[in-house]
């Protein structure tokens, strides 16, 4: 999980009861920490990417079907504990991750996933050995066209044993991919596999280490050349990608992948050789494995042109009947409808206030309404030491004209749970 900046202080506000929440049909208790708001708890039940004709389930199935030796995984709760989220996965106690501000929590024990790694130990422990488990993740986070605060990973794994068999293994299965790529029209920038600042991990043998992660790295390469190759818009074109060392906490070495597509790298996966803490923590010793996360948001706005994030959840049948299963299609937008912009500016209160207690509030008054929300203005009045900010919101709608009655109520409406929720000055 890459680290997202920002003021840490949040303030959580509980609906729709202050003791009790219900999610998936179950109820749970509520407590200080409790930050998940209506609008995403109507979100669990919605598993977009489980739908054959979405372009995020066309995408999950052209990608199991890339790799069809692998267990396809789907359908896994959202709820899971921090443990799993972040302890067993070596996320230090401090990581700005776990913060309220940057994730959603039911309560203390239980919050929703923000990625699909928290579920490794778990696969690991039921003994899969090349898997892919596709879910959806949750992050707080701002708004705009390629943030929302829902959106689907693919997480991928395969195990090979610290052994004699699992070097052949490796040296079979890197022998076959690399004569595959040596044949393709793929020009790829490479790091090395391991160096002083991208370590191997005590426990490994440098040799076998070496030759999981160059696995992994003709593994990826390979699905990128399925899922880009002859789609950049630039005639015979090699298709490029670039590897660049990366950090997570429960792998290492790690990397980045990026592709260039339309004039731009675009950054598509984290990835990297598992630490063994986690095969341990899983109970499979005297193991290697790699693993990789992908977002399907950022991969299917590339490949179908969707322009806008919030178009995946739209019921509107001028979006769903553009896909089949099966097809890579380009969407065709329909009529854009006109922008609304209003500004709220208010004094915060001496406790402070986060910028994504804000976003969340608007997602919850108007849901996907808001187009996008910025800060504008941000100043600190020298005497009074009061600050006061002011936040634009534009008010759009992907499926019809709103009225000017209806986004000036939908802001009302806002304005009024900012002051009742943070307890603001509207200024
Ligand atoms: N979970 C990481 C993220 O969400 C991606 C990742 C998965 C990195 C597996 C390494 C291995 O950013």
């Amino acid at each position: 999980m890459a680290e997202r900046g920002g003021q840490r202080k949040a303030r959580c506000f509980s609906t729709p009861s202050p003791t009790a929440i219900s999610l998936l049909e179950k109820t749970y208790p509520t407590d200080a920490t409790t930050n998940v708001t209506s609008a995403i708890a109507q979100k669990l039940s919605r598993n977009l990417y489980l739908q054959p004709a979405h372009p995020l389930g066309i995408l999950r199935a052209l990608i199991e079907s890339h790799f069809p030796t692998f267990t396809a995984l789907s359908g896994w709760s959202p709820l899971v504990t921090p443990a799993k989220n972040f302890d067993d996965l070596g996320f230090p106690p401090d990581h700005p991750g776990r913060a309220l501000s940057d994730s959603y929590y039911v309560n203390r024990e239980l919050m929703l996933r923000t990625h699909t790694s928290a579920h490794e130990v778990e696969v690991f422990a039921r003994g899969e050995r090349r898997w892919l488990l596709s879910a959806d993740v949750y992050r707080r986070d701002e708004i705009d066209a390629s943030h929302y605060p829902v959106f689907h990973q693919m997480e991928g794994a395969r195990v090979f044993p610290a052994s004699a068999a699992g070097v052949a293994e490796l040296e079979d299965n890197n022998a076959r991919l690399s004569a595959h790529l040596a044949q393709s029209n793929i020009v790829i920038e490479d790091v090395p596999h391991l160096s002083t600042t991208n370590p191997a991990q005590p426990s490994h043998d440098a040799h076998h280490a070496g030759l999981v992660a160059l696995n992994l790295k003709l593994s990826l390469n390979s699905l990128m050349l399925a899922l880009f190759g002859g789609r950049t818009g630039a005639g015979e074109e090699p298709l490029r990608v670039r590897w660049i060392e990366a950090y997570f906490p429960f792998t290492s070495p790690s990397y980045e992948v990026e592709v260039f597509f339309h004039g731009k790298w675009l950054e598509i996966l984290g990835c990297g050789v598992v630490q063994q803490r986690t095969l341990d923590v899983a109970n499979v010793p005297n193991n290697v494995s790699w693993a990789f996360g992908l977002g399907l948001e950022r991969i299917a706005m590339i490949l179908f042109s969707i322009p806008d994030i919030r178009l995946f959840w739209s019921e509107d049948p001028r979006f769903l009947s553009q896909f089949t299963p099966g097809q890579i299609t380009t969407f065709k937008p329909y009529s854009k409808y006109p922008s609304c912009y209003k500004d709220v500016s208010f004094w915060v209160p001496s406790e402070g206030l986060h910028d994504n207690d804000v976003f969340d509030l608007v997602r919850d008054v108007v849901g996907d309404l808001a187009e996008d929300v910025k800060l504008i203005d941000n100043f600190t009045h020298p005497k009074t030491n009061r600050t006061s900010r002011c936040y634009r919101i534009n008010y759009r709608s992907m499926d019809r004209s709103l009225s000017n009655e209806e986004t000036n109520s939908l802001h009302v409406d806002v304005v009024s749970r900012l002051k009742d929720v943070f307890r603001v000055e509207i200024r």
